[in-house]
């Protein structure tokens, strides 16, 4: 049986999230707002039953079994907390929380309810391509990895009073916002993790329309990094907000005989032996490239023009996924792990959070900076808990 679901924020990754889990046949039965207007004006805009500006009255319905985080950042780390200590199955949006520490408490409680459901949004891992890309990878089709390459352009200025989303220290910017999804995908395609980080990030837009005079935005819209990764690989990383249009990505694994090409939703694969030859690329698979239908109903059309279209999809593919987890279930609450076990956990989660952290850090030294790792494998829960422990003490 399907859960019912429990919606925290009224902004966009909100009213998407909750339009997509409708569209697949969830019943959204309550929405959380910073304010009961708020609350109370999307809930009657998209037929939900009930709205509130408090964080319990949702987490104690008894109609809600799983918990969607989309609010302001600062409360992700508490709502997930909370909401498995309840015992309720918990999604959240990127980024896990402000800080490490933030993040930390998150893995701390989901490797204590190891039976609850406690999954991050990093829904690239969804899309056909990477899926196809990560095969490949794993099978050894590219040879040796030697360097991957992320190139992530955008043009997002939506026309908003001062918010979150402006301030870097309240999880606004590309690093944590487009970034995270790229860390998390070069980890799930390579099977590496960085060990050593050199970023540089910056604000070149200061001011907008609306944040203007004395507030100014100090929320990153350009971020370079280099990752060296504990399996020898490098990986450079170009984030770029600066560039009106279409959301547009190239991710480029090159390995010792072969490089494959994931760009704006297509797989391509190059082969590298023959030097001299024209490079010919063929194509392997692509992911669909439409905007989810309905979409043009909730949000006004330059909102939806700027939405980038594969994070959509691979949200959509997502549910799909969440949707068989629950479907053959006898209970709300019960999922089919396996269904999920390529979705992003708290643990990969954290993983993210180090590294960004460490960009940041960088960017203040201009030094590489050491990604204090918490040992992953084996994954046993007591390892795991003592090697937080000791990265947090
Ligand atoms: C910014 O804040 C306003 C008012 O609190 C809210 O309606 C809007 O959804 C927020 N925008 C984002 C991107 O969170
Ligand atoms: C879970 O899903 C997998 C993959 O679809 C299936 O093989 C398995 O039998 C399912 N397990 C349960 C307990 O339903």
């Amino acid at each position: 049986a399907l859960p019912g679901v429990g919606v925290f924020g009224t902004g966009i990754t909100a009213k998407l999230m909750i339009h997509l889990l409708k569209t697949s046949g969830f019943r959204i039965e309550a929405l959380w707002g910073r304010t009961e207007d708020e609350a109370k004006e999307l809930a009657s805009l998209l037929d939900i039953p009930f709205s509130t500006c408090s964080i319990d009255d949702v987490l104690l319905n008894q109609n809600v079994d799983l918990v969607c985080i989309n609010c302001p950042p600062f409360l992700h780390s508490q709502i997930a907390v909370k909401t498995l200590g309840i015992g309720k199955n918990v999604l959240c949006e990127r980024p896990a929380g402000l800080d490490q520490d933030d993040t930390t408490r998150m893995l701390k409680a989901a490797l204590y309810y190891p039976s609850l459901m406690s999954l991050m949004t990093y829904h690239l891992r969804f899309l056909p391509t990477f899926m196809e890309m990560k095969q490949q990878v794993g099978d050894g089709n590219i040879g040796e990895l030697l360097v991957v390459e992320v190139r992530v352009h955008s043009g997002v200025s939506l026309n908003i009073n001062y918010n979150w989303s402006h301030d870097s220290k309240m999880g606004g910017g590309v690093l944590t916002n487009l970034g995270g999804h790229f860390v998390d995908i070069v980890n799930f395609v390579s099977g590496q993790r960085a060990v050593k980080v050199h970023g540089f990030v910056t604000t070149f837009q200061k001011q907008t329309a609306k944040v203007s005079g004395f507030r100014e935005v100090t929320s990153d819209d350009f971020c370079t990094f280099q990752m060296k990764m504990d399996q020898g690989a490098c990986c450079t990383c170009v984030l770029n907000n600066n560039i009106p249009g279409k959301f547009s990505y190239e991710v480029l694994f090159i390995g010792t005989s072969a490089c494959l090409i994931v760009k704006d939703g297509v797989l391509l694969r190059q082969s590298r032996v023959s030097g001299n030859s024209a490079a010919v690329q063929e194509i392997i698979t692509k992911d669909c490239q439409d905007t989810p239908e309905g979409l043009e109903t909730i949000f006004p059309s330059e909102v939806l023009a700027q939405i980038p279209v594969p994070l959509c999809q691979g949200t959509s593919e997502f549910i799909n996924s969440l949707k068989s987890s629950f479907q053959v279930q006898n209970d709300r609450r019960n999922w089919n792990k396996t269904i999920l076990d390529r979705a992003a956990t708290f643990e990969d989660a954290l993983y993210v959070q180090t590294v960004l952290e460490s960009i940041r850090r960088s960017s203040q030294t201009s030094d590489w900076e050491k990604v204090a790792h918490i040992e992953q494998k084996p994954m046993n829960k007591d390892t795991l808990l003592q090697s937080i422990n000791s990265v947090s003490s």
